[in-house]
């Protein structure tokens, strides 16, 4: 199938995905993590305001639309099915996502924000297997793990409440357009991960 999942920074895509990814055997398409590995990439021939995408990471604004665009729209000419997060995060990118690709399913999942907040200070995350945990909801049982595991540059809390700014600002309307296109799937966030996982689950597989 090919899914989209949409929700608030912190409100669990990237959880969700890897179960997605298990589940179902597709692709995880993800700009956050693929621009994580390409926060160094040379723009200045790209008439941006920064020079890399990490500037405008590490303070929780959106990297400019024609650098993501361009890595969606390659990744999704190598995927058959997919489950795609972090994108589109504007109304420009959905349109531009419309003449890349169709989708089977459209999930949001709907997280309080003070919620948000108190998960994303606490996300850690293993660097040897890309894992996600949190240091009360999920911790890892493996001591080697629990010591190797490092925080994301932009999970302090005064990037946080910009990147939940930048959401409110530049996504919300990304989740409206959908919802009034009537495709929206709306999934209760802010249970556990197992409880969100089941509905997840669920929907998926009654759309595809
Ligand atoms: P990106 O990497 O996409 O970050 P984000 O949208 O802010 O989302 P997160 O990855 O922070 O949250 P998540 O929903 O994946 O939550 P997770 O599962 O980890 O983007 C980063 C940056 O890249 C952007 O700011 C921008 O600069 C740039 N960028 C990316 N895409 C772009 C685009 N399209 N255009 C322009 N710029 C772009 O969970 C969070 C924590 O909560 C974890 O600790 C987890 O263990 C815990 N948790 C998860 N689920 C639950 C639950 N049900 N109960 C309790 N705890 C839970
Ligand atoms: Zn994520």
């Amino acid at each position: 199938p090919r899914i989209l999942i949409l929700g608030a920074p912190g409100a669990g895509k990237g959880t969700q995905s890897a179960n997605i990814v298990d589940e179902f055997d597709v692709d995880h398409i993800t700009t956050g993590d693929a621009l994580r590995a390409n926060k160094g990439m040379d723009l200045s021939d790209m008439d941006t305001e920064y020079d890399t995408p990490g500037e405008y990471m590490d303070q929780g604004e959106l990297v400019p639309d024609k650098v993501v665009n361009a890595i969606v729209d390659e990744a999704l000419s190598q995927a058959d099915g997919f489950v795609l997060d972090g994108y589109p995060r504007n109304l420009d990118q959905a349109e531009e996502l419309e003449d890349m690709t169709d989708l089977d399913v459209v999930l949001y999942l709907d997280v309080d924000e003070e919620e948000l907040v108190h998960r994303l200070t606490g996300r850690r995350l293993d660097p040897e297997t890309g894992d996600i945990y949190h240091v009360e909801y999920n911790p890892p049982e493996d001591a080697d793990v629990e010591a190797r595991l490092e925080q994301r540059e932009d999970d302090t809390e005064e990037t946080v409440r910009e990147r939940l700014r930048v959401y409110e600002e530049n996504t919300e309307p990304v989740v409206e357009y959908y919802d009034e296109k009537g495709t929206l799937e709306r999934i209760d966030g802010n249970q556990a991960p197992d409880a969100v996982w089941e509905s997840v689950e669920e929907t998926i597989s009654d759309a595809a």
